[in-house]
């Protein structure tokens, strides 16, 4: 009010007025950022309040805005070099404890060798199911496997509650299957950053993906999962693994493909795990032999975490309003930042923030967004897979997934301008991805090398592998042969092919 009064009598003053209305409207945009505060600008009548501007000029803004999300090949290389010097940091003793790429070894440094045989019983814990599996190896691998969900009030409560869930899904499995009078080796694919001690041994170091289950951190895993199965008392196992997914895709594709170095999930979460040189990992403090092993490789897979990346600030540069409205609003902020940038789990809703900028400067729908498109999380990651594949030119995708969203008469051109969204988020995940497995192509230096890969986005995108090949390509260093391939089912047949790996290495001590 002071303030208005000393305008109102001098110039300065008129400035100062002005000033202060441009700092109101700015706290006011900031303010009406929020969902709420924007449904009511947004509603207002687009007539009186948008300028009309042409279908060109509203595309070249659109491009515009959406230009921060194109990553340069400067800028791409310099992610590449920030993660080189990160995976440093946590292969490295003295800057381990401190490091956000924590490079954890799995104490897996067998492969395969595709004569594995055998009845295995594996647990898939990662995502929003959890799966039981039983897999027989022969020449063939065959698997009979359910899924269960798991229910959002068990992700976030207490650990107790989500092990005892787990075992009850197994002990229903085992007994469903007739399978309560053998004692099945199990490997258990627990998708999440864990410090391993062991083959059998992995400390929770913090949870992702929206788990938050009280409790677990610091923990080890295993020990939890026996003790929920002593609380039953109903079943008996024999867990011989535990690993994460991106091992277990290893693991899966190295089964058939012996050129297979790099495990990569790009999936609801993103991570990557690759075959090291023992030389290399100063955290690496056991016995060369231990465990047993048939040709003492001397190398590990080490499960790099690089969902982390970034959580020290380093990816600042790359980073934008729509990321750090993501971070802020999930259960973890200031964690997985470089997941957050790329996976099925934040991807949808980068693209329904830049969706609702676009509507909130006038350039999409004629400036009104509909109830469900302010809605958090409304924009699903598959609905990016589904408008890419509509045939350049043809939107009946999108069209049906904007009528779902509460669109109904979205124009031609509004529809290009989604599509163009949902490509500079897509490509930006896959850009930003291929850049993690140059640096990874680049650290194992083989001549050929093949990369085994699962994931919904990397399945169900229909680009993000052809993406990510032209952008490795030029990121490899010359000489560098590399293939992406989709590994069908790592999280099951992995953790098999683990505890397969393991009985075989045991049974020769
Ligand atoms: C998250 C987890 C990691 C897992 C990845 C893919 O990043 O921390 O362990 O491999 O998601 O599921």
């Amino acid at each position: 009010m002071e303030l208005v009064a000393a305008a109102d009598s001098d110039e300065r003053g008129l400035s100062l007025l002005k000033v202060v209305n441009v700092l109101q409207k700015v706290v006011v945009f900031v303010h009406t950022f929020t969902v709420d505060k924007l449904r009511s600008q947004l509603t207002r009548t687009a007539s009186e309040e948008m300028p009309h501007m042409s279908e060109d000029i509203i595309e070249a803004k659109v491009r515009e805005i959406c230009q921060e999300l194109v990553l340069s090949p400067e800028v791409l290389k310099e992610v590449c070099d920030c993660l080189q010097e990160e995976i440093n940091k946590g292969l490295a003793k003295d800057s381990h404890p401190e490091a956000t790429v924590k490079c954890f070894p799995t104490y897996v440094r067998e492969l395969p060798n595709g004569k594995e045989e055998g009845r295995f019983l594996a647990l898939d814990l990662g995502g929003t199911n959890f799966r039981v599996l039983l897999i027989e190896f022969s020449s063939k691998c065959r698997m009979d496997s359910k899924i269960y969900a798991v229910p959002q009030p068990i992700m976030v409560g207490p650990g107790d509650g989500l092990f005892d869930h787990i075992a009850e899904c197994l002990a229903s499995f085992i007994k469903e299957r007739n399978l309560g009078n053998e004692l099945l080796p199990l490997g258990f694919t627990f998708s999440f950053p864990c410090k391993q001690e062991g083959l059998t041994k992995a400390r929770l170091a913090q949870w992702t993906k929206g788990f938050k289950c009280e409790g677990v951190e610091g923990r080890d895993v295993v020990e939890l999962l026996k003790q929920a199965i002593a609380r039953r008392g109903d079943v008996q196992i024999k867990i011989c693994a535990v690993l994460n997914d991106t091992t277990g895709t290893l693991m899966s594709c190295a089964w058939k493909n012996r050129n297979c170095r790099i495990g990569l999930i790009v999936g609801t979460g993103t991570n990557a795990c690759y075959m090291e040189k023992l030389e290399k990992v100063e955290l690496w403090d056991e016995v060369i032999d231990d465990p047993p092993q048939i040709f003492v490789s001397r190398s590990v897979v080490i499960n790099t975490e690089w969902g982390a990346f970034g959580d020290n600030g380093c990816l600042d540069f790359v980073r934008t309003e729509y990321d750090n409205n993501i971070d802020s609003e999930s259960v973890n902020p200031g964690k997985q930042l470089y997941e957050k940038m790329i996976s099925g789990m934040y991807m949808g809703e980068i693209a329904r923030q830049v969706l609702v900028r676009l509507v909130s400067e006038g350039l999409l729908f004629g400036g009104f967004a509909s109830d469900i498109l302010l809605e958090k999380g409304s924009f699903f990651t598959k609905y990016i897979s589904e408008i890419e594949s509509d045939k350049s030119g043809d939107f009946n995708n999108c069209r049906a997934i904007l009528e779902e969203l509460g669109f109904n008469d979205a124009t031609d051109a509004d529809c290009a301008n989604v599509r163009h969204v949902c490509e500079c988020v897509s490509r930006r995940a896959a850009n930003l991805t291929a850049a993690g497995v140059s640096v990874l192509l680049n650290r194992i230096g083989e001549e050929s090398v093949t990369v085994a890969v699962d994931g919904s986005v990397y399945r169900f995108h229909p680009h993000f592998h052809n993406l990510m090949v032209e952008q490795i390509s030029q990121l490899v260093k010359p000489g560098i042969k590399f293939d992406l391939m989709l590994s069908e089912d790592g999280s099951g047949r992995g953790a098999a092919l683990v505890a397969a790996v393991a009985s075989r290495c045991a049974a020769m001590r």
